[in-house]
């Protein structure tokens, strides 16, 4: 176990999340910096670690730093304190058993899961040295609250090591019925990790009743509603919390003089065109690229509209890219985009312009406010915070927004244009509906949406989710402010 150096102070909340808010970046010099790491988790906790003076273990994301680059350091606030994996451990922990078994089981099977014995020794491996990290700088009676799917062993790990701590998880993206998580050959050792916490929460409800079955089924405990019954009468409770993004900030961004400038830029870039749609995902197999590309390719080839009237965005952040189903995407994506610029270009005119990169949160804000027509048709999707960023940022409330209902933000943003992504025929008659939608709909539905992001932000998320916590055990821990 590692140990904690006599100057890091111990925490009254600690986050365990595979990656740290920031992620260590060699230069071309050999200097190394921080940035902001990708995706989802991220940037829904930072704001709200922010304001807690807690302390964030995460690994630095990238393999190569040695011990000095491995010591806590204090970052807006917080203490974020490193935790290393090995090369091997990054193919058969990371690559391997999280986003090469756990994340396609976890996404319907839309890829399919690889199942090894050694990959599952290494997510063991890790989750251990994460549960001695949180026991080694939790104060007394702290709370611990633990991230997503490569964590899933760490709530009883940390329990077996400090019961005096109050444990909470959240899982970021879905959970699959019984019927799919039954095939992973070590389905109940899973199930038991997460029972180490006092509350396990999902995005959506149907996905906590999902965890409930299954831990009814597969491991025999007792469940009533949205509780588990343990034979050593703990009481783990199972709910969802819809996850959300930091409203103010958005908007804030979006009203701004630098973002406003930038996006009339980007329209003029764009020539101008009567409509820009717009595509933002990571560049993952779940996120129906592909699809969502060759709808909007069909479109202009049955004639409904012509690259002089409608343009396609498709901003695809470089993601897991040494994991082979990653690889094939990319290949694919590159190819139809080819092919599809090829086909329906003109001179200066691509039907699609496509950018294999990520970009900071200005220039994405920017973005949002350039387009009229935001398409996230994910095949399956926990929350999707593209698309609640999309609308925070419409402050004139226009703009569409086409969203898969597989996206757990469809149970929310009701007035969306939903599709389903599978039905590529379904898929163009909702885009060309929302290309050729009145100002009047467009409002009406985009301030329903509006309302609803507004009501229930990442601080809400946050609070909610730790006023749970700190009810599940009264009087055992500590009471946190949310
Ligand atoms: C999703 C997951 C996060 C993950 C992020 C980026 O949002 O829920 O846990 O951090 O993707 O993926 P990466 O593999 O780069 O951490």
């Amino acid at each position: 176990r590692r140990r904690r150096s006599a100057s890091v102070p111990r925490a009254d909340v600690v986050i365990v999340a595979n990656r740290l808010p920031v992620d260590r970046v060699v230069e071309a010099d050999g200097s190394t910096s921080w940035r902001r790491s990708p995706g989802g988790l991220v940037s829904a906790l930072a704001p709200v670690m922010t304001a807690q003076e807690g302390a964030w273990i995460g690994w630095p994301g990238d393999v190569s730093a040695d011990e000095e680059d491995l010591e806590p350091f204090q970052h807006e606030g917080m203490t974020l304190v490193p935790v290393s994996i090995s090369a091997l451990e990054y193919e058969e922990y990371y690559e391997g058993f999280s986003n090469a078994t756990l994340w396609p089981l976890y996404h319907d099977v839309v890829a399919k899961p690889e199942f090894h014995r050694e990959w599952w020794d290494s997510y063991i491996d890790v989750n251990q040295r994460f549960a001695g990290a949180a026991a080694d700088i939790a104060a007394e009676g702290a709370v611990v609250w633990i991230q997503d799917y490569q964590l899933q062993l760490v709530p009883a790990l940390l329990r077996d090591l400090r019961p005096d701590l109050r444990i909470g998880f959240f899982l970021h993206i879905p959970f699959p019925p019984a019927e799919l998580f039954s095939q992973l050959p070590w389905r109940r050792q899973l199930l038991e990790g997460l029972l180490g916490a006092d509350l396990v929460g999902f995005q959506l409800s149907g996905a906590a009743q999902n965890f409930i079955r299954l831990v009814r089924q597969r491991v025999g405990h007792k469940t009533h509603r949205d509780s588990v019954y343990l034979p050593d009468g703990r009481i783990v409770t199972a709910k969802a919390f819809p996850i959300s993004i930091d409203v103010d900030k958005f908007e804030e961004l979006a009203q701004s003089e630098s973002v406003q400038k930038r996006a009339a830029q980007i329209r003029d870039d764009l020539g101008n065109p009567r409509r820009i749609f717009l595509g933002i995902d990571r560049l993952d197999y779940t996120k129906g690229i592909y699809a969502r590309l060759r709808a909007f390719s069909e479109l202009i080839h049955d004639g409904h509209f012509t690259v002089e009237d409608a343009t396609f965005v498709q901003v695809a952040s470089p993601s897991r890219e040494r994991v082979d189903q990653y690889r094939i995407l990319r290949d694919d994506i590159d190819r139809l985009v080819g092919h599809i610029n090829g086909d329906l270009g003109r001179l200066g005119r691509p039907a699609i312009s496509y950018l294999n990169a990520s970009f900071p949160q200005e220039e994405m804000a920017a973005l949002y406010v350039a387009s009229d027509i935001m398409v996230v048709t994910p095949f399956r999707d926990g929350m999707n915070l593209v698309a609640k960023e999309f609308v925070a940022c419409r402050m004139e409330e226009d703009g569409a927004l086409v969203l898969s209902e597989f996206a757990g933000a469809a149970e929310e943003l009701r007035q969306a244009y939903l599709v389903n992504p599978y039905d590529i025929n379904g898929m163009k008659a909702q885009m060309l509906e929302a290309f050729e939608a009145d100002e009047k709909e467009l409002t009406r539905r985009m301030k329903a949406m509006r309302k609803t992001v507004a009501e229930n932000d990442v601080d809400n998320w946050a609070s909610n989710f730790l006023a749970d916590l700190s009810a599940v055990r009264p009087g055992h821990a500590k009471q946190v402010k949310p």
